[in-house]
């Protein structure tokens, strides 16, 4: 089984090889490690998998929620279909909450991260060992009204919450370079100073917020005041040495 990952914070990533470690799989099934965003598939996500022709390969997917699903496992059969691909497992791991752009939402409390990423560990086993068994079920925390949050808000989400013209750093940056190093998507370039200049091909992922020493990564007022989060291993996953 081959194991495709997309993370903005290292939470998919951790999980992407915590699986990858446990499944000894032969088959040519593919299985997709992500985060949902706004009750459904991360717009990058959908993108990447549209461009490949699935041919009749089985495609699972685990996803990873600061809370909630919403029905992203319909989304996943309709993508799956669309490109030739059969759908299989579709499972979620619970993880700390990366997501700070709008009112009332913010990292979770220390000790409410804590406890996701203890009790994370069981879950992933548990969905290594549906996968070995084959039992390809679907088993999400969907939350309350999912179809009106998969239908209504994710569209919502992708049409105007996803405008990277927001972003700016304030008086704190000190022209690291790291949000523009370690942007997934090459969002970032740096002025002639060296402060970062977003553009217009951005995931959301929010790294460049999460990871900035300075906490100098605001997305417009909406940030103000809020936390940080990237996973204990983010360094190590992503190769990031100390300073
Ligand atoms: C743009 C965005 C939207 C999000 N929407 C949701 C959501 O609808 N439901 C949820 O439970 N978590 C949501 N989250 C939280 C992430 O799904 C969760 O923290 C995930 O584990 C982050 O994974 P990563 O570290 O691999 O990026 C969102 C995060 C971002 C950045
Ligand atoms: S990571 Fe922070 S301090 Fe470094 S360049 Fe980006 S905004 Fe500035
Ligand atoms: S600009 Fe920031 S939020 Fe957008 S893809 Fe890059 S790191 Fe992620």
């Amino acid at each position: 089984m081959r194991i495709h990952c997309f993370s903005g914070n290292g939470n998919s990533a951790a999980v992407a090889a915590s699986l990858g470690q446990l499944l000894h799989d032969e088959s040519n099934d593919i299985l997709w490690v992500f985060p949902v965003y706004a009750w459904g598939i991360p717009p990058v996500v959908v993108s990447r998998i549209k461009e490949m022709d699935l041919n009749g390969i089985r495609c699972h997917m685990v996803c990873t929620c600061g809370d909630e699903t919403g029905n992203i496992d319909r989304q996943w059969h309709r993508l799956i279909l669309s490109c030739g691909g059969v759908p299989g497992g579709i499972y979620s791991v619970q993880m700390p909450n990366t997501y700070v752009c709008l009112p009332f939402f913010n990292v979770d409390k220390p000790e409410i991260a804590s406890q996701k990423l203890n009790a994370s560990g069981q879950r992933i086993d548990t969905i290594a060992e549906w996968l070995s068994d084959r039992d390809f079920r679907t088993d999400l925390l969907r939350g309350s009204l999912p179809w009106f949050k998969t239908t209504v808000i994710y569209p919502w989400f992708c049409r105007f919450l996803t405008d990277s013209s927001k972003f700016h750093h304030t008086n704190s940056c000190t022209a690291c370079g790291l949000c523009s190093k370690m942007c997934p998507c090459h969002n970032i370039s740096t002025g002639p100073e060296g402060y970062p200049q977003w553009d217009n091909h951005c995931a959301s992922c929010l790294r460049c917020y999460h990871i900035c020493p300075r906490h100098a990564v605001a997305y417009g007022k909406r940030t103000a005041g809020k936390g940080q989060y990237l996973h204990p291993l983010f360094r190590k996953l992503f190769l990031i040495s100390a300073k």
